[in-house]
């Protein structure tokens, strides 16, 4: 498993640990290859550059999944999910991340710094990378109409 992780600023700002290292650090805990496409910085960023970094690595096949981060997890969603292919969920509770993947078989979970404390955001991970599309003839239908 290959997960492509990307932010703007705002995995960057705050007091230390900052939120993107810090998940990078996680994934790699957990045995997961890490594909860092930035930013790498608390400069401030244009989050539809650095989303679009990772959408590209997961549609090229060089990452599985992904995971964005930005201040509220919403523009990186807005941007990713102008992808055919990618869908991008901005997930808030372990709920939302569940069915992101049993009904709407996400490929990138999408976190707000400014809404989620850091533990937050790798439960909302585990949780994430955990789950299995469910694979229910309605659901495959659903995404098919989208693709
Ligand atoms: C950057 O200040 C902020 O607008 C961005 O991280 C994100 O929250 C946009 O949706």
């Amino acid at each position: 498993m290959k997960i492509a992780v990307a932010s703007d600023h705002a995995g960057f700002e705050g007091p230390e640990p900052h939120y993107k290292p810090e998940i990078i650090k996680y994934l790699q805990k957990r045995g997961v290859e890490v594909l860092d496409c930035g930013a790498f910085g608390p400069e401030a960023v244009d989050y539809p550059d650095y989303a679009q970094k990772a959408c590209d690595a997961i549609l090229r096949g060089e990452a599985d999944m992904g995971v964005l981060i930005c201040g509220t997890g919403i523009g990186v969603s807005i941007a990713a999910n102008r992808n055919k292919g990618i869908r991008a969920a901005t997930c808030v509770t372990p709920d939302m991340a569940v069915m992101s993947r049993t009904h709407n078989n996400a490929n990138i979970i999408c976190l707000g710094r400014r809404i989620l404390r850091l533990d937050e955001c790798l439960k909302l991970i585990d949780i994430f990378l955990d789950t299995p599309f469910s694979e229910g003839e309605r659901h495959v239908r659903r995404i098919q109409k989208m693709d």
